[in-house]
């Protein structure tokens, strides 16, 4: 019989508060909007979807850097760790990386952390009917101003997982922060974390900025997602995607740019855009493997070992406590 998955909601959300944030971002100089919004259901089918997109190459990259070095990764895990410990994955939308690596290292418990709880719940659900006899804990939290599970919940070592190089949507001193909290939440375990590299703009700007359009819609339909949770009038089709590499700032910036004037409405509030004017709505800073692993040292972590493809594109960082 296949056991149900528990599933919690954390922090239970306020949405008067999210929704002030939300609010003030759109009447900045500059009007932005948090890359959290894109992942409504239909967000997290289109992210799915771009993963799978030719231009995409992190998603593969990394998978490849897995399928080559996950028994070397957990060897030098469990070295550290012994064998009985959690796995908590943060952001796992799909569970599909996680599940890949069950078998590599063989934790006692899986715990899924994601901000789309509903979309989570489904996915636990059904990795729960293939893995049967696996504990499983599903969370709906939103990890992105503060990452703090309770105690209660979980039994130490951990091995947290956070693929995918979404440490890319945070700015540096963000990110410093986010891995101290994922040092403190493993509990005496490691952080085992996918980064996107450096590499020539041109690749990159075409992972952003798809033949297909998928990414344009993925962006565009974070208009859709602030209409049902804002109450506000946007009309997709008066914007246009762009995505471009600062090489300054080491990031992909995604924008929404006005099409034509626009005038957004929503219960108090108006925001006028004049053509050309943009929502900045996602970073995606890429690191170098040297400036990345100074960032986890400066997030007090000490023995860090890195894999990468052969092109150098993308790396698996392994960080164990100082
Ligand atoms: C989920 C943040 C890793 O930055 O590559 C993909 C999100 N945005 N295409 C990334 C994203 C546009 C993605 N992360």
């Amino acid at each position: 019989m296949t056991r149900k998955p528990r599933f919690i909601q954390l922090h239970p959300i306020d949405d008067t508060l999210r929704l002030d944030d939300l609010l003030a971002g759109l009447m900045q100089p500059v009007a932005s909007v948090s890359p959290k919004y894109f992942y409504d259901d239909q967000g997290s089918r289109l992210f799915d979807a771009i993963t799978a997109l030719d231009e995409y190459y992190p998603t593969r990259t990394e998978a490849t850097i897995f399928g080559s070095h996950a028994p070397d990764m957990a060897r030098r895990f469990r070295a550290h760790a012994g064998s009985g410990f959690d796995l908590i994955d943060l952001g796992a939308g799909n569970c599909a990386k996680a599940a890949a690596l069950f078998e590599a290292f063989g934790p006692r418990r899986y715990i899924a952390v994601d901000i789309s709880a509903d979309f989570l719940r489904q996915s636990i659900d059904c990795l729960q009917r293939a893995h049967p006899a696996m504990d499983m804990l599903g969370i709906g939290c939103d990890f992105s101003a503060r990452l703090e599970l309770p105690h209660t919940l979980y039994d130490g070592p951990v091995l947290v997982f956070y693929p995918g190089s979404s440490i890319g949507n945070f700015a540096p001193p963000d990110a410093c922060r986010l891995l101290a909290e994922a040092r403190a939440a493993a509990r005496g375990g490691g952080l085992l974390i996918g980064v996107d590299l450096v590499k020539d703009t041109a690749v990159l700007e075409a992972a952003y900025d798809d033949a297909l359009g998928v990414t344009a819609a993925f962006n565009l339909n974070v208009l859709r997602h602030l209409n049902r949770v804002a109450g506000t009038d946007f009309d997709v089709s008066d914007w246009r995607h762009v995505a471009h590499f600062d090489g300054a700032s080491s990031r992909i910036e995604m924008h929404l740019e006005a099409r034509r004037p626009v005038t957004v409405r929503w219960s108090g509030g108006e925001r006028r855009f004049s053509e050309g004017e943009r929502i900045h709505t996602e970073n995606s800073y890429k690191w170098t493997p040297t400036a990345f692993e100074a960032l986890l040292r400066e997030a007090g972590f000490g023995e860090v070992s890195c894999w990468m493809d052969a092109q150098g594109w993308f790396g698996v960082f392994l960080a164990l406590p100082a």
